[in-house]
């Protein structure tokens, strides 16, 4: 050896070997990965616990066509597409299985016997990267029922009742503001004004203060920041599958980092500024203050559930009624019905409140069939099965498989409506014969069973007040460019278009 070196030593030789050596290593490192891809691939095929449920090849492979969906957005029309292909179940990524019959709402979502392990929200879905903090909708159970059991008080139906005046007047400002564009002649973007109204609404009820949308017409950079938050997460988590949240931590943009961090600071200064208030208005923070005790929420778990109430409450509402203005102005026969009902039905504006809207089945139909057709959580919620498996659907799934409905594709499905892509309010009347074979059950748009959506009465209560009081109000045409509005994607939420109407007062 020292006569090898000492012969070869020449400047430049040594470096070159080294070079070969790391290419040489790179290759042997290359060759290893893909042969390991190529193996995982093969296994997950072929020897996987889930070989025999059905899906696309490659989804079943690999992880990365089930990624390249959620980046383009289409994930949604994607399972659709399979679900109508395979059947109701499908298999979109090695370790993931996505139902669309009404029997999987009740073996993933609902109660489960004593004894049985429950299905807890699936972690790597529902990991947040960076500052972590304990929330109703990924809390373990012993969290989410402690925390659940207090939120209820301020969602209860003498909550609601309390509630209204607050409720009433976001409504009157936005048809004041609504009124404003059909004095110009000019139309108004309503993606925005429902945002904007809902977001006021959630502002007041979470934090004792609206967002001021409605009063400055404009969105509050905080609502900005929550859009650009859950879209970042949804383009993040399929890295989280493959490595792990506290990987991504370490690469995470220190831009975003900075935006999510003040983002934070922001809701929590919000949350001290109204717990330091000496008030009983009738908002979230009332009820839970009443009701906490040694069993109750911690001040970081409130901060966190404020965070989590406005971030539920307000985008899923706008989104639905902005699908539900767009499906009523292309159907002209189903809005003529929809404002007759409304018109028919009071003598004067002050008539309409949360109460006498309940009571007029046309305008629940139309908001049911909505949320069939634009539901505003469109894609899936997964949660993960428990240990020792699970039956769903009539068969065996290992523990650990991440499992969830997929909402669009289970809402437009033909084996659970009839006509499943026409909007027709009639089903939910009970009259149709041809509609007397829908399985109404399998229509959940805010989930099912213990961790369903606590703000669904809230929700009916915003809806039909909002769309009862424009109707009463207001003639509306959709404008020819918003046309095809219900061509969209979707980042878990729907990535909304304008939406543009033209509004002309009714003449009484
Ligand atoms: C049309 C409107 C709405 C729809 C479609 C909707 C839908 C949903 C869905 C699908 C879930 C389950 C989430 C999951 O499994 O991870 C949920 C949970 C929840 N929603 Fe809503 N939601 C709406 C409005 C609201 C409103 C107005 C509030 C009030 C702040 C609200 C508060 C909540 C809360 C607190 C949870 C978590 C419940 C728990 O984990 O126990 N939602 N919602």
């Amino acid at each position: 050896m020292a006569l090898m070196s000492e012969t070869f030593d020449y400047p430049g030789f040594n470096a070159w070997m080294a070079w070969v050596g790391a290419i040489d290593q790179y290759l042997i490192d290359t060759q290893q990965a893909i042969g390991y891809s190529l193996f995982k691939f093969f296994y997950n095929i072929y020897l996987h616990p889930l070989r025999n449920y059905p899906g696309p090849f490659l989804a079943r492979g690999t992880h990365f066509a089930n990624f390249f969906w959620v980046y383009k957005g289409n994930l949604h029309t994607k399972v659709k597409q399979f679900n109508a292909q395979y059947g109701d179940v499908v298999r979109i990524a090695p370790d993931m299985l996505v139902y669309t019959s009404a029997q999987a709402w009740k073996d993933i979502c609902g109660h489960r016997k004593a004894g049985s392990g429950s299905f807890l929200k699936d972690g790597v879905w529902y990991s947040s990267v960076g500052k972590t903090q304990p929330s109703i909708l990924s809390a373990n159970d012993a969290d989410h029922s402690r925390g659940r059991r207090l939120l209820a008080h301020a969602f209860s139906e003498k909550a609601l009742r309390e509630q209204e005046g607050l409720l009433q007047s976001y409504v009157d400002l936005l048809v004041n503001r609504v009124r404003e564009y059909a004095v110009e002649g000019s139309p108004a973007d309503m993606t925005r004004w429902y945002n904007y109204t809902t977001f006021d609404i959630i502002g007041d009820l979470a934090f004792g203060e609206p967002f001021g949308c409605l009063e400055t017409r404009t969105y509050h950079p905080w609502v900005k920041v929550v859009f650009q938050a859950i879209k970042a997460m949804t383009l993040i988590r399929p890295f989280i599958t493959l490595f792990s949240a506290s990987v991504l931590n370490m690469v995470v943009p220190k831009k975003l980092e900075k935006a999510r961090d003040a983002s934070f600071e922001f809701s929590k200064e919000k949350v001290h500024r109204r717990l330091a208030l000496q008030t009983t208005r009738p908002d979230f923070m009332t009820y839970i203050l009443k009701h906490n005790d040694e069993k109750g929420m911690s001040i970081e778990e409130i901060e966190a559930n404020a965070n989590i109430l406005i971030v539920a409450g307000s985008e899923t509402t706008a989104s639905l009624l902005s699908g539900c203005t767009f499906f009523l102005l292309t159907h002209p026969k189903v809005y003529q019905k929809f404002v007759d009902e409304i018109r028919g039905a009071f003598q004067h504006e002050a008539d309409i409140t949360v109460q006498s809207v309940s009571k007029l089945p046309y305008v629940l139909a139309v908001l049911d069939e909505s949320l069939r057709m634009y539901p505003p959580t469109p894609n899936v919620l997964p949660r993960s099965v428990p240990q020792g498996g699970a039956i769903i659907d009539g068969k065996f799934v290992p523990e650990g498989t991440s499992v969830s409905m997929a909402y669009y594709a289970t809402f437009r499905s033909e084996s659970n409506f009839a006509k499943p892509d026409c909007f027709i309010p009639e089903r939910w009347l009970g009259n149709d014969p041809q509609f007397a074979t829908d399985k109404k059950e399998a229509l959940q748009p805010f989930s099912f069973g213990p961790r369903n959506c606590l703000g669904k009465n809230l929700a009916y209560a915003e809806m039909r007040l909002i769309m009862a009081k424009l109707a009463w109000n207001f003639d509306m045409t959709l404008q020819r460019d918003s046309y095809d509005w219900d061509q969209q994607i979707t980042y878990n939420v729907w990535e909304k278009k304008p939406l543009m109407v033209r509004f002309t007062p009714v003449k009484r």
